[in-house]
């Protein structure tokens, strides 16, 4: 198959790479003409593990190419995947500014019949806006199906998601443009659920929102342990051995950030509201999640002896989860900058997610920036573990306790062992509260 992808992000690099991989031919579109330079050139400017490589391979066996022409990518394609991003509005509703002149693009420059594949996170419904566009776009004679295939994938671990997919859900009005989508996937091996196009992304919006409450509800779960004296830890691992509840997505701790859990639960939850079914679950998760944040910061005030003021204060990891250098609604960062704006002096340190942080999150006089976890703790009252790193675990903390000047640690992750720390001489501390 020929296929054009339109938006080479996270989502629509990996797709490409993936799909050229899978043995078609695909042409990277960006309007983004330095994104597009820097790809010609073999630069990737995010981190996924394994992405340079795959591009790199597909680039040199021809079966994947870059322009941010849409002409050039839509010349041959039989399928043109809608890959932009949607990001929330001033309210929380998605917009659709990117998805809607992508598709007027692609529609204005095809000059054969093609599928669209909407990627993106779009509204349920969508679908409707997006075929009326396209149909006052394209070229007399030019025909369009249009396909929701939301995708499912992890960052830091999205080549492998792709290759060992759980399911790949295909949702459409046109059987025939949905047999043609499927079809690209048969060699994963997994289930192809065929449905229509609300359905389809309802079950990404729906899945989004079942991890982000299962988060949610371990953080409820930590707060009434704390309160009778369990160790949530434990009751986390003694509910997944319940092939009914399952172990994944039980780690309690400062909550869940990313590019997609609070954007989608948020769409999801004022898409109930316009319908007039306003989710009271959906707020709690929400409400849950914001909290984990705050407790962080008190239980930080709390142990430092009631002020922020001039305390030093060591922040391990920027990334809202480990193996990316993706910083979107990463809880390091709002704590970093509540407790600057609180006085405290805080030295911070990611293994990747540095240059990210610093272009997105405000300089602030009294936050800076180490070359690694030693540098960072140096001179320090309390260490606050805010990315669950596994590197992190492997520190040599007789060294970072040496350098310190203090002893508490407060495990924003549950990364550690406290009984290994309390020996090392730490006041070890999960989020308590
Ligand atoms: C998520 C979905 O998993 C993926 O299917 C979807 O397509 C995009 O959104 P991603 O945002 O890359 O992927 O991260 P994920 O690994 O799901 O973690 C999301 C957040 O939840 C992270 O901040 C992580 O730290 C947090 N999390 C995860 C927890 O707090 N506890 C857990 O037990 C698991």
């Amino acid at each position: 198959m020929n296929i054009a992808i339109a938006g080479v992000g996270y989502v629509g690099l990996t797709s490409a790479a993936c799909l050229a991989q899978l043995g078609n031919e695909v042409v990277g579109f960006d309007i983004n003409r330095e994104t597009i330079a820097s790809l010609r050139s073999g630069v990737i400017r995010f981190s996924e593990p394994g992405l340079p490589e795959l591009v790199a391979d597909n680039v040199r066996a021809g079966r994947l190419t870059f322009t941010a022409d849409p002409k050039e990518a839509m010349h041959a394609a039989d399928m043109a995947f809608v890959c932009v991003g949607t990001p929330s509005d001033a309210a929380g509703r998605v917009d659709l500014t990117q998805v809607e002149s992508t598709v007027a693009t692609l529609a204005a420059s095809a000059k054969r019949s093609f599928t669209t594949v909407l990627k993106s996170t779009v509204p349920v419904g969508s679908t409707e806006r997006v075929a009326e566009i396209m149909a006052g776009c394209l070229a007399a004679g030019v025909r369009s199906s249009i396909v929701a295939n939301p995708e499912f994938l992890r960052e830091g671990s999205a080549i492998q998601d792709f290759f060992e997919s759980h399911r790949i859900v295909i949702g459409s009005w046109d059987p025939a443009a949905a047999e043609t989508v499927a079809g690209l996937y048969t060699a994963l091996r997994c289930p192809i659920l065929l449905t229509d196009p609300e359905s389809a992304q309802m079950i990404k919006y729906a899945s989004n929102a079942f991890l982000a409450t299962k988060i949610s509800f371990i953080n409820e779960i930590s707060r009434i342990a704390d309160a009778v004296g369990a160790n949530v830890q434990v009751v986390a691992e003694g509910m997944g051995l319940d092939g009914r509840i399952g172990p994944q997505f039980l780690e309690a701790g400062l909550g869940y950030g990313g590019s997609c859990f609070p954007k989608d639960v948020l769409a999801l939850s004022k898409m109930a509201e316009d319908r007039g079914h306003p989710s009271a679950l959906l707020s709690a998760v929400m409400d849950i999640n914001r909290s984990r944040r705050r407790i962080a910061i008190e239980q930080l005030r709390t142990i430092l002896g009631g002020t922020l003021q001039d305390r030093e204060v060591c922040v391990l990891g920027l990334a809202f989860k480990a193996h990316t250098d993706d910083v979107r609604e990463a809880p390091a960062l709002s704590i970093i900058s509540a407790l600057c704006n609180a006085g405290a002096a805080v030295r911070a340190y990611d293994p990747i997610a540095m240059s990210s942080a610093s272009r997105v999150a405000p300089p602030h006089a009294r936050l800076r920036y180490c070359d690694d976890a030693y540098a960072a703790s140096r001179g320090s009252n309390v260490i606050f573990i805010a990315t669950d790193w596994p590197q992190f675990r492997a520190l040599d903390w007789q060294r970072v306790r040496r350098g310190m000047n203090g002893h508490a640690l407060v495990d924003g992750r549950g990364l550690l062992s406290a009984e290994e720390m309390g020996a090392v001489g730490f006041d070890y501390v999960g989020l308590t509260g």
